[in-house]
Parts: structure tokens; C-alpha cells; sequence
């Protein structure tokens, strides 16, 4: 079964200012291959929606907040991301939708792989018999 987990990034705590950093041999526990980020998301909308066959991220909210609900099929799991020093690492075959988005939330995606529709589940009950034949291997 895929597990989320928070990943806790490196802060420089500074009076003169923060600074946090990703390197992808230390951080991320994949190669990265692509780097997307959501912005001006209207009060009250919902993203995501959908799971990936293949891909794993790690979402970090850079500013403002948001939620993360997981699903794995088996168990659902609530993220209140709202500090830049915190990764939420997602591995493939999990439902995730992101909601409750404060004005200025900016979402920073780490991918392991590029964009390709082919990767998507965006059938809820596709996902769960994924799930189930996955966890028979
Ligand atoms: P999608 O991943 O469905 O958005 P979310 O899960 O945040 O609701 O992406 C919406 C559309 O944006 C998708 O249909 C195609 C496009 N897109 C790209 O072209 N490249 C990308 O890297 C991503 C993430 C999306």
C-alpha cells in the first residue's frame, strides 16, 4: 500500500529572512523530471481529482496554505500544507485532491515524471481495482 509522508525540508532561520532548499539527491526520493506549481486558485475551488499510474511528487505550499486529502484505497489521510519547509511526498497510485486554498496559495509540484495524460486515473472506480491488482503482485 502507498503511504504519504511529510518530508522535512532543511530552514535557514534567519532574521534577515528564511531560506529553504531542495536537492534532489538529498530531499527527493526520486529523479526529477518536471516542476509545475498552482496560483490564483478562485476562493472555494478544487484541484486534482485523479490519481497517477506512474508518477510520484512532492508538493510544497511555497505561500499560503491548502489541503491535501489522500486516498490510498484503503485509508484517506488529511495534509494542512502551510509551511514552506515542509514537502508532502506522494508516491504513485494514491487519489488526491487539493482544496481549501487561502488567497495568495501557491503550490509547488515536484515530479518524477513529464506530463502525460496516459498516466492519469481519473476514474475513481478504475483506481480502487488498481489498487486492489497491485497489491496482489
Ligand atoms: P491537472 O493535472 O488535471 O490539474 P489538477 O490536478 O491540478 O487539477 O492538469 C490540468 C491540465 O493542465 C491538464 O489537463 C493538462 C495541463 N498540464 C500540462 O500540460 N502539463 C503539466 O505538467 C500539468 C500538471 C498539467
Amino acid at each position: 500500500m502507498n503511504i504519504p509522508k511529510i518530508l522535512d525540508l532543511p530552514k535557514y532561520l534567519d532574521p534577515r529572512g528564511n531560506l529553504s532548499f531542495i536537492e534532489q539527491n538529498n530531499q527527493i526520493p526520486f529523479e526529477i523530471k518536471r516542476i509545475y506549481w498552482i496560483y490564483d486558485v478562485p476562493g472555494g475551488e478544487v484541484r486534482g481529482g485523479h490519481a497517477f499510474k506512474e508518477q510520484h511528487e512532492v508538493i510544497v505550499a511555497l505561500s499560503g496554505s491548502f489541503d491535501v486529502i489522500i486516498d490510498n484505497g484503503v485509508q484517506e489521510y488529511k495534509f494542512s500544507l502551510n509551511r514552506s519547509y515542509y514537502g508532502l511526498y506522494l508516491p504513485n497510485l494514491l487519489w488526491r485532491r487539493v482544496e481549501n486554498f487561502s488567497t495568495n496559495a501557491l503550490a509547488l509540484v515536484i515530479s518524477s515524471t513529464e506530463y502525460s495524460e496516459l498516466d492519469y486515473i481519473r476514474d475513481y472506480s478504475k483506481f480502487k481495482d488498481m489498487v486492489r491488482s497491485n497489491e496482489k503482485v
